[in-house]
């Protein structure tokens, strides 16, 4: 099977799973670049914004079609409870040519089932698995046992189960 991993990280969080993640299926990945600057307090600020408001914010084409693959994993940071603006403007663009996917998200401690559930919308349900991840288990390396879950679903899907690591 064909795999992508796409991924949006501010702060390194997501794109530890991510790049974890594409190591042990032996997939390709891709890092999108947000156009808009999201350093510091003010970024930061005008992040929650966007993502609050569901805007679609540019990002630098992406190298690597979609199309491509069996299957494509999104990975987001949560952001004011729904995915990031990269993601979102990602998913617009391309979802329509992803032909299976799985969503994961990395939180510091809400929106997990909210970011999955838009992102299974956005690509009209094609997703055949989820999970969420807290940043502080990621930083400690205590994610391993809801990665391996997650890892197995992608093996032997069952509907898009989310297995959420927030307690
Ligand atoms: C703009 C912004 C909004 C966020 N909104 C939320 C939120 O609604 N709930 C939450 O628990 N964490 C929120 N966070 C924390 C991130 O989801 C968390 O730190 C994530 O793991 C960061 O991933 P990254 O390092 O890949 O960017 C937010 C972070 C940012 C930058």
């Amino acid at each position: 099977m064909k795999i992508l991993v796409v991924y949006y990280s501010r702060t390194g969080v997501t794109r530890k799973v991510a790049s974890s993640i594409a190591q042990t299926l032996n997939a390709d990945i891709e890092e999108l670049i947000d156009t808009k600057k999201r350093a510091g307090p003010l970024g930061f600020a005008v992040a929650v914004k966007d993502a609050a408001l569901k805007k679609i914010v540019p990002i630098t084409p992406p190298q690597k079609n979609p199309g491509d693959y069996d299957l494509v994993i999104i990975g987001t940071p949560v952001w004011a409870d729904t995915m990031c603006t990269a993601v979102r403007a990602y998913l617009t663009d391309c979802g329509k040519d992803i032909k299976q996917a799985a969503s994961f998200c990395t939180t510091h401690t809400s929106g997990i089932e909210q970011a999955n559930r838009q992102i299974a919308d956005i690509i009209a349900g094609k997703t055949i698995a989820a999970a969420g991840f807290r940043q502080k288990h990621v930083k400690r390396d205590e994610h391993i046992p809801v990665l391996d879950a997650f890892l197995e679903q992608i093996r032997e899907p069952q509907g898009g189960k989310d297995t959420s690591a927030v307690e």
